[in-house]
């Protein structure tokens, strides 16, 4: 592949529509440039899946988005950083040629954590994937030692979100169950992390269940700052990305059915275009 000067864009991937939350944050902090979404709607969840399958299919989509002109990409849900994002770095990258970048949400995210916590007893929400993978408890323990970490899959969340059933009785009665359960893991938690780029949708709802002393934090903040201070250290890959502020969204599935979902996580309309992989 060739790298012309400043004509690329910046890829955002997600496993469906969840990344969104983190690519409205990184267009705040960063409006100037251009970007290509990539939502695999199509093989969400990738929560419940196998490591050697998120690799796959995480692969395939970053793969993609360098075809269609990205030189940086960030894999902007957290199944996906867990499970692929280092065996992406370190055995795939050579593979395109020099210039091309892949970034995830769980190190910036981890970076800032530890010093929200003033009890260091960090709680978070996640994905069976992201939970299993310990990827959470292995990098907090890296940079923070003294932060215990308490773990909680919610396996029907992202489900329950993608279908716009949480807010029903039974929605409310699965969120309910995971919240109880993390915070009868230890009563000195006072931050709890949002480690799905879908659950930011849930944060009200949240809010109501848990006590006020305890910090929810969403990540695309996080992630977009992350981000802008990245292109400032890194002016090679700053240099190529072209800047017309515009946005363009790809789906694995219905198109109106991405454009509809999109709704509940960006204020502005999408108008997403199909993309086979
Ligand atoms: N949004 C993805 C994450 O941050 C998970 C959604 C899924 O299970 O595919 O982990």
């Amino acid at each position: 592949m060739k790298t012309e000067k400043h004509s690329h864009a910046i890829g955002i991937f997600d496993s469906g529509v969840g990344g969104l939350t983190v690519f409205d944050e990184i267009v705040k902090h960063l409006p100037e440039y251009n970007y290509i979404y990539l939502g695999d709607n199509a093989r969400v969840p990738y929560g419940t899946r196998s490591f050697e399958t998120v690799y796959k299919y995480t692969l395939e989509c970053v793969s993609q988005l360098y075809e269609m002109g990205c030189r940086l990409v960030v894999i902007a849900c957290n199944t996906a950083s867990a499970k692929a994002l280092r065996t992406i770095q370190q055995n795939d990258l050579k593979h395109f040629g020099d210039g091309f970048k892949v970034l995830g949400v769980i190190r910036p995210t981890v970076e800032k954590i530890g010093e929200i916590s003033k009890t260091n007893h960090v709680g978070l929400f996640a994905t069976n994937g992201t939970v299993n993978s310990q990827s959470y408890v292995i990098e907090i323990n890296k940079f923070f030692p003294n932060v215990q970490v308490f773990q909680e899959a919610c396996p029907l969340w992202v489900p329950l979100i993608e279908q716009n059933e949480f807010d029903s009785e039974g929605g409310r009665y699965f969120i309910k169950k995971h919240v109880q359960s993390l915070l009868s893991q230890s009563e000195k938690i006072d931050t709890i992390l949002l480690a799905c780029t879908h659950y930011p949708i849930i944060y009200q709802l949240l809010r109501e269940l848990i006590p006020d002393h305890i910090q929810i934090v969403s990540q695309g903040e996080i992630v977009g700052e992350s981000l802008k201070d990245y292109l400032k250290r890194h002016p090679e890959i700053e240099q190529l990305l072209q800047k017309n502020n515009s946005a363009r969204f790809f789906t694995t599935e219905s198109n109106l059915d991405f454009d509809n979902k999109a709704k509940m996580f960006v204020k502005f309309p999408i108008k997403s275009q199909i993309i086979e992989l």
